[in-house]
């Protein structure tokens, strides 16, 4: 059966990281005879310019019929003043949302030959390697009611932080089995001392542990946890929490890794079919400078390939060359410590020159 692929470059640098992850696709599609079927379309900021919507029709229904999404980045400063419904990133919230990407995972792991670009002390991060599981449709993010009131005499606004059991369930359940693939940790993160919806996540949560009995869960509050991402980010395997603190304890624990041009993630529904893209924004200010780092997409390219795309081994070929690229020392400007380093554009020549010798 052929595989739909959608390719959504989006703004700035993700024009350029995701020809690098097509470079590398098109490549394994030849060597391999595989029946995928590949589209290309806009998002965000460019697809406002040329349609006047960030997310317009015809991408919603192609990506709701594709079993893989690959998503390079949206945003820029000159949308920055556009209405809501025509910001760039309404694409991705868009598609989160009608197609149910519900369970976001958020990879952080350390190449050891990469610590000295971490802001952190090297035995603090050495060997680090965190999964967030991110619930990524529900909470503040889309409940209801939210508004701005200004025809108010104190003027106010408001949103609703809200999970409902199933919700709730459904995520941990992510986070427990990613959680027994790997050294059977889950730390469960909420503010169980202030919120209602957290105390109720975690009496849910906990009530699903014995259903693990492989996996050993504790509860954090999200504060302390974002100190202890600083402090000592190795005792956590994986952290599941909620939409908001997700994406707070996600960008600490990509900045841990000094390098967030190499950290991929997916979002996948529940019928595996997911969107996957790099952790890193659009960047406009190195747009089209062809110096970006373009790892992070392949390496979302290989995640595809696992989670949707029933194709392990290729997955596995991309992430051991990934290893091996930064094994032999080469590097781009973001992770390069002298003044040489490669472009955007060789980085996949060399990653495929890599699978090619195996
Ligand atoms: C992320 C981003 C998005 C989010 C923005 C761009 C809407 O920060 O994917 O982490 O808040 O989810
Ligand atoms: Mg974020």
């Amino acid at each position: 059966m052929t595989k739909k692929i959608l390719i959504l470059p989006g703004d700035g640098i993700g024009q350029e990281v995701t020809s690098s992850a097509k470079e590398v696709l098109d490549f394994l599609i030849d060597e391999y005879q595989l029946n995928f079927e590949i589209t290309n379309m806009d998002v965000g900021g460019t697809a406002y310019e040329k349609f006047g919507s960030p997310l317009p029709d015809n991408v919603l229904e192609e990506a709701k019929k594709s079993d893989a999404i690959l998503f390079g980045a949206v945003g820029g400063p000159q949308w920055d003043d556009l209405g809501w419904d025509y910001r760039p990133e309404q694409a991705l919230l868009g598609l989160r949302k009608e197609l149910e990407l519900f369970a976001n995972l958020r990879p952080a792991f350390l190449f050891n030959e990469l610590a000295s670009a971490s802001p952190i002390k090297n035995h603090i991060i050495e060997n680090l390697d965190i999964l967030i599981v991110r619930e990524l449709t529900g909470g503040v993010y889309f409940g209801e009611p939210r508004a701005i009131v200004l025809d108010d005499p104190t003027p106010y606004a408001f949103n609703t932080m809200i999970y409902n059991e199933d919700e709730i369930r459904r995520i941990a359940k992510v986070a427990f089995e990613s959680a027994q693939k790997r050294n059977g940790k889950l730390c469960s993160v909420e503010k169980a001392n202030v919120l209602e919806v957290s105390k109720f996540w975690r009496s849910i949560v906990s009530d699903m542990a014995k259903d693990y009995p492989d996996v050993e869960l504790t509860h954090q509050l999200a504060d302390n946890t974002a100190m202890q991402l600083v402090l000592n980010p190795n005792q956590f395997d994986v952290i599941v929490s909620g939409n908001l603190f997700g994406d707070i304890l996600s960008d600490i624990a990509a900045t841990l890794t000094g390098s967030i041009g190499m950290l991929p993630s997916a979002s996948l529904n529940s019928s595996s079919r997911g969107m996957y893209e790099p952790c890193h924004g659009s960047a406009p200010d190195i747009a089209g400078q062809n110096i970006a780092n373009p790892i992070a997409m392949i390496a979302s390219l290989a995640m595809a390939l696992r989670f949707s795309l029933n194709e392990t081994g290729l997955a596995d070929k991309i992430d051991d060359a990934i290893k091996q690229f930064i094994a032999l020392g080469f590097r781009t400007k973001d992770i390069s410590t002298t003044d040489e380093y490669m472009s955007t554009s060789e980085v996949a020549t060399k990653i495929i020159e890599i699978i090619k010798n195996g």
